[in-house]
């Protein structure tokens, strides 16, 4: 379908490719992320097949050799960075895994590339010519996962864990409050920075707290003293999370991959087994019986992070929780965030609670990737009417306040959409909603 949003859509994306991939938006972010791109490269599909498989391709180069990929890939360019923190303070250029002539920073985000390329292959128009695409990149897809499982899931649970907020894509979220808050900081220890994202008048209330960015630049502090090394990290890092966002994200693209498997004719099972593995540990071990959600887990302190996020709800995405679990989420969820007339759904983080700030970033606004992973989540259980008002909602809010990053969710107080304007994976998702 095409109308006049569609177009505008499109020129966001057009707007902010850079010739070899898409900026997440024109200022703000200048370089490559990871789980944009995914989300960028599913807009592209609809319209522009060949720009979609550049997008992939070119976060793919960032690849490291022990599969990891990271979370930003830097764009070549000469004179001040932009961006904090930028390639010259992550350090990765000792690091012998990190392919040469590339930058990168040195964690990863949440995998969402197989199950990307599952609704892509859906998306194009000529299927078949599309297999190459799938087979190329097919083996670089099962490396990330065999990364995730080998280095990041020591206890073989199925629920590999992640070391930086930054490394879920919702980074100040209160999932995260207990753990960072326990870091102390030694402000003659931190490295100076400064941060470059307060540009923006509205931009100190709405983002991360300084106190985050310190305890964010601390981990990566940690992490380049260690040169990434995965062991040693496991063994020093106190932020270690096993994050329903990120795994139920990771149990979807394994379903997506054993499908794909069977469209390319290569074994599936490595991708079977590691979806076993994963579903089962969601519903024994992050499971929270008495609030019908999955809860975070602190593997430094062995606590369950109990928080009404979105994150809780992802695993709806990949259809970990049994039919009868899902509907008892689907009450939770519908009581708090759908069933408002006040209010948009789906906030981040649910709205009664003392710590929901609608204006701040992860910790209150509704972000439409979460949306539409929510809105795919409750359509496979058949939840037509939650996935209806996820959809319509997400719709409206681009439509009346344009391809905003997060947006307020109360209706009477939304006047414009918050953070950066032109935010690709809003226009990206906008395209998808509109078009499946
Ligand atoms: C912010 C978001 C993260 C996103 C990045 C680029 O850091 O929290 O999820 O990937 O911006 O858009």
């Amino acid at each position: 379908m095409t109308n006049n949003y569609s177009e505008q859509a499109k020129s966001v994306l057009q707007s902010n490719w850079t010739g070899e991939f898409t900026k997440p938006a024109p200022h703000l972010y200048p370089h490559q992320w990871n789980w944009d791109s995914g989300f960028i490269a599913l807009g592209y599909s609809h319209f522009d097949e060949d720009s979609a498989k550049k997008e992939l391709r070119h976060l793919f180069k960032g690849q490291w050799a022990n599969g990891m990929l990271p979370q930003i890939q830097f764009k070549k360019e000469s004179g001040i960075s932009k961006y904090f923190p930028g390639a010259d303070f992550w350090q990765t250029s000792k690091v012998l895994d990190k392919p040469k002539n590339v930058r990168t920073s040195g964690i990863t985000m949440p995998p969402v590339h197989g199950f990307i390329l599952w609704h892509m292959a859906n998306n194009v128009t000529d299927k078949q010519s599309f297999l190459p695409f799938i087979r190329e990149m097919f083996p670089k897809i099962k490396r990330l996962h065999q990364y995730l499982y080998v280095y990041r899931d020591l206890e073989k649970e199925g629920l590999p864990y992640i070391r930086h907020p930054w490394s879920s894509g919702t980074d100040n979220s209160p999932v995260w409050d207990d753990v960072m808050n326990r870091i102390e900081i030694d402000r003659f220890e931190l490295p100076t920075y400064e941060r470059k994202d307060l540009q923006n008048k509205k931009a100190k209330s709405h983002r991360p707290t300084d106190a985050d960015y310190d305890r964010y630049v601390y981990l990566v502090d940690l992490f380049r003293k260690n040169n990434y090394n995965e062991e040693l990290l496991d063994q020093l890092s106190p932020f270690k999370v096993q994050d329903p966002l990120f795994i139920g994200i990771l149990n979807y693209s394994n379903e997506c991959m054993v499908k794909l498997a069977e469209i390319i004719d290569v074994d599936a099972t490595p991708f079977i087994n590691w979806r076993n593995l994963t579903t089962k540990g969601l519903n024994s071990k992050l499971w929270n019986e008495s609030n019908k959600r999955y809860d975070a887990y602190d593997l430094v302190n062995h606590q369950r992070l109990s928080n009404f996020t979105c994150n809780s709800f992802i695993p709806l995405l990949s259809g970990a929780p049994s039919v009868e679990r899902a509907q008892q989420m689907l009450q939770v969820m519908f009581n708090e965030h759908l069933n408002n007339q006040d209010h948009y759904p789906c906030p981040s983080f649910a709205l009664n609670q003392e710590k929901a700030n609608y204006e701040k970033y992860w910790r209150g606004p509704v972000w439409i990737n979460i949306n539409w992973m929510l809105y795919l989540g409750c359509k496979r259980y058949g939840f037509t009417e939650a996935a209806t008002a996820i959809r319509d909602g997400s719709i409206e809010l681009i439509e009346k306040f344009g391809f905003h990053e997060y947006f307020d969710p109360r209706k009477s107080i939304l006047k414009n959409g918050y953070g950066t304007d032109n935010f690709s994976w809003s226009a990206a998702l906008y395209l998808e909603f509109i078009n499946s």
